[in-house]
């Protein structure tokens, strides 16, 4: 179904409407895929309207402009700003939240310096990326036949829109094979993440994610389950995780501002221990949830709320392991 548009977007400091948030043909960022951009989410607890972990994603976008020379001139308060004002022009109680920075209209041709660095932030309604079901089902992958981006290729720890053409390659030969999803290996042949999210293996109570040098992106959601998990007394390891280690695990499951956490319960038609989620899954699923549905106070600091005056609303989102189980 097309975008059915949600309103305003952000477009260099002037809220524009859906329809007119346009761009000319010739921008560089449509010959090239210079763009770099973020993904995060505004949910919707009692307490309020609150973005989560809006700073560490907009410091990953700074972080990824960076790495692509591309400077524009808000700092980290003003990002989080442009972020809030969005939300709050568009009313919005909860929302995907998508700002790029990309490279706009001058001159074509490789050489992107000469074109500006063009800001945009939009916002649309995203439920479960990979199913409802799937939070509390799991979902069936098969190990992709492409590798993901090797070392000093593209930089995996940039979050570039030129990732995005193996992710693309990655979902759909998943897709075409009839899976929801795929896990990609590095080009080592270790795990590396999947199209968009990155991957937990858990092997007698102990949590293993690739480590940054197995080329994935380094997830904001991964960070958070890796200190909700030690928070819970578990030891994760960030490490190379071999292939077969998939295989042979009690629990794989998926971690993304789009996935949220989301078990894997096959993996290449093989059953994950016993094809359900499991209880380590469950466990980091539900201190997940009671984080962003606001229902455990918010000890790391990871939420930002958006209207200062707003009522308590009515709690929105179950929690997943305790309703769906
Ligand atoms: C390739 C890839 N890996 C991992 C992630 C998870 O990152 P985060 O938790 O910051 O959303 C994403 C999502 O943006 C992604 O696209």
């Amino acid at each position: 179904m097309a975008f059915p548009g949600t309103g305003k977007i952000w477009m260099n400091g002037k809220l524009v409407e859906w329809k007119d948030a346009t761009i000319h043909i010739a921008s560089h960022v449509v010959h090239y895929g210079s763009s770099v951009f973020e993904g995060a989410r505004c949910y919707a607890t009692p307490k309020g309207s609150a973005c989560f972990r809006l700073d560490a994603h907009m410091r990953r976008l700074q972080m990824s402009g960076k790495i692509y020379r591309m400077e524009y001139p808000l700092d980290l308060a003003g990002w989080r700003d442009a972020v809030l004002e969005t939300i709050r022009a568009n009313e919005m109680k909860s929302c995907y939240i998508r700002p790029l920075l990309y490279r706009g209209y001058d001159s074509l041709g490789v050489n992107p310096l000469a074109c500006p660095v063009d800001a945009a932030i939009m916002l649309w309604d995203w439920g479960a990326y990979l199913g409802k079901e799937a939070l509390a089902e799991g979902c069936d992958v098969q190990i992709a036949s492409w590798s993901r981006i090797a070392p000093n290729t593209l930089p995996a720890m940039a979050k570039s829109a030129a990732n995005y053409a193996n992710s693309a390659l990655i979902k759909m030969e998943a897709i075409g094979d009839g899976y929801s999803e795929a896990i990609a290996l590095d080009v080592y042949g270790n795990v590396s993440e999947g199209s968009g999210q990155n991957v937990f293996v858990v092997r007698d109570g102990v949590l293993y994610t690739p480590s940054l040098g197995s080329s994935i992106l380094a997830g904001i959601t991964r960070d958070c389950i890796m200190t909700l998990a030690r928070d819970l007394g578990y030891t994760v390891n960030e490490t190379v995780v071999p292939r077969e280690a998939l295989y042979i695990a009690d629990e794989v499951f998926f971690v993304g501002t789009a996935a949220e956490v989301t078990p894997v319960r096959s993996i290449d038609k093989m059953k994950v221990g016993n094809g359900r989620r499991g209880p380590v899954t469950e466990a980091l699923q539900r201190a997940f949830f009671d984080v962003i549905n606001g229902d455990v106070p918010d000890t790391h600091g990871w939420l930002t709320y958006v209207y200062a005056d707003e009522a308590p609303l009515r709690k929105e989102r179950p929690a997943v392991g305790a309703s769906r189980s």
